[in-house]
C-alpha cells in the first residue's frame, strides 16, 4: 500500500543520489524479490513508460518484465515514431505525459543529463537507463548486487574494470558506487581509453592487464564503445587492443580460482574477451542479467512506494 511510505525519493539519475542506507534497501528488496516474486499488485495503477533513444536488448527488456512482474501499466514509445520527430521538445513531451497519467518514464538516450533535462518538465519519476557517457545506475547495482552476492563485503575487496573506461556509462557509475563500498578499483586500459585523470582515492590506473590479473578478486570486462568515438581522436586497433587487453585462456590460468569475471553487454566475442571466457567457472554474467530484473523491480518500488515499514 502505498500509504505506508516513509519517504519517497523522486528521479533516479546515478547511484550517487541515493544514500548508503537507500542502497542497502534496494538491495535488500532485490534480494526479497529474487527469493518469491510478489503479487502484481506492487504497482497497480501505475502507469510507466519506457523511452529508448538508443538501442538496448538487457535493460529495455529487464524493465519491461520487472514493471509487468509488479503490475504496472507498461508503454513503450519509439522516439522516432513520437511526436518528437515532428519538432515537439522533450519537455513538453514530458508535461503531456504527466497530464495523460504516466507515472514513470524510463529514459536512455546518448546526451548525458538527458533524464536531468526532462524531470525538470515530467512531474512524475525519472530513471535512467543509461545517458551517454555519463551513468548506466541500474547496470551498476546490478554489478555490485552481483558482487555482493559472491563476497558479502566490498571493502577492500580488489575489482579490476578493464578497457574502454572513458567511453562507459557503465564503468563511471560503477566507480561512483565500488568506491562508495569501500573497494579497491583497478582501472586498466591504453591511454586513449584510460586518461591518467581517472586515478583517485580508492582508484588506480594500470596499463598492464598481466601485472593486474593475479591480485584481482573481480575482473570486470567493457566493450569497446565505437559508437561514442570523437572523429579524429586517438584509439586503439582492434590488433592491439586484442593483444593487450583481451581476456583469453592464457590469462584466466594467472587468476586466483576464486576469482569471477563479469560483463555488463552486450560483450564482442574475440575482442574484449575470447570464447574460454564463456566457460570459466567464474564467469558471472548470466547472474548479471537475471539480477537486472529484480534490482530494476526494487528500483521501481522504491521510486514509487518508498522504503516500506514490513515487507
Ligand atoms: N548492459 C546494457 O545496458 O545492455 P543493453 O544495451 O542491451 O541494454
Amino acid at each position: 500500500m502505498r500509504s505506508r511510505s516513509l519517504r519517497t525519493r523522486r528521479s533516479l539519475f546515478d547511484l550517487n543520489d541515493l544514500s548508503g542506507p537507500e542502497l542497502e534497501y534496494i538491495f535488500e528488496r532485490t534480494a526479497t524479490f529474487e527469493k518469491k516474486l510478489p503479487k502484481r499488485d506492487v504497482l497497480s495503477g501505475i502507469a510507466i513508460l519506457n523511452l529508448f533513444f538508443e538501442h538496448s536488448t538487457r535493460t529495455i527488456t529487464s524493465f519491461t518484465l520487472a514493471e509487468k512482474r509488479l503490475g504496472a501499466d507498461v508503454i513503450s514509445l519509439s522516439p522516432k515514431n513520437s511526436s518528437l520527430a515532428k519538432g515537439e521538445t522533450i519537455e513538453d513531451s514530458g508535461i503531456t505525459l504527466a497530464a495523460m497519467g504516466v507515472n514513470v518514464i524510463v529514459v536512455r538516450h546518448p546526451e548525458a543529463r538527458f533524464p536531468d533535462r526532462l524531470a525538470l518538465a515530467f512531474d512524475g519519476h525519472v530513471i535512467n537507463a543509461g545517458d551517454g557517457t555519463r551513468a548506466h545506475p541500474t547496470q551498476a547495482l546490478l554489478d555490485i548486487y552481483t558482487l555482493r552476492e559472491e563476497f558479502g563485503s566490498l571493502k577492500d575487496r580488489k575489482i579490476a574494470i578493464v578497457g574502454d573506461i572513458v567511453h562507459s556509462r557503465v564503468a563511471h557509475s560503477n566507480i561512483e558506487g565500488l568506491k562508495g563500498l569501500g573497494a579497491q578499483i583497478t582501472l586498466v586500459g591504453p591511454p586513449p581509453f584510460l586518461p591518467d585523470s581517472f586515478a583517485s582515492e580508492g582508484v588506480r590506473v594500470e596499463r598492464d592487464f598481466d601485472k593486474a590479473l593475479p591480485d584481482c578478486d573481480a575482473v570486470v570486462l567493457l566493450r569497446i564503445q565505437h559508437e561514442r568515438f570523437v572523429d579524429g581522436a586517438d584509439t586503439v586497433s582492434d590488433e592491439d587492443y586484442v593483444r593487450d587487453y583481451r581476456l583469453d585462456a592464457r590469462r584466466l590460468a594467472t587468476l586466483k580460482e576464486e576469482t569471477i569475471v563479469l560483463h555488463p553487454g552486450p560483450y564482442n566475442r574475440g575482442i574484449e574477451l575470447a570464447d574460454d571466457v564463456l566457460i570459466y567457472a567464474g564467469w558471472r554474467y548470466a547472474k548479471q542479467v537475471r539480477h537486472g530484473v529484480y534490482v530494476r523491480m526494487a528500483v521501481l518500488d522504491f521510486l514509487v512506494n518508498g522504503k516500506r515499514r514490513s515487507k
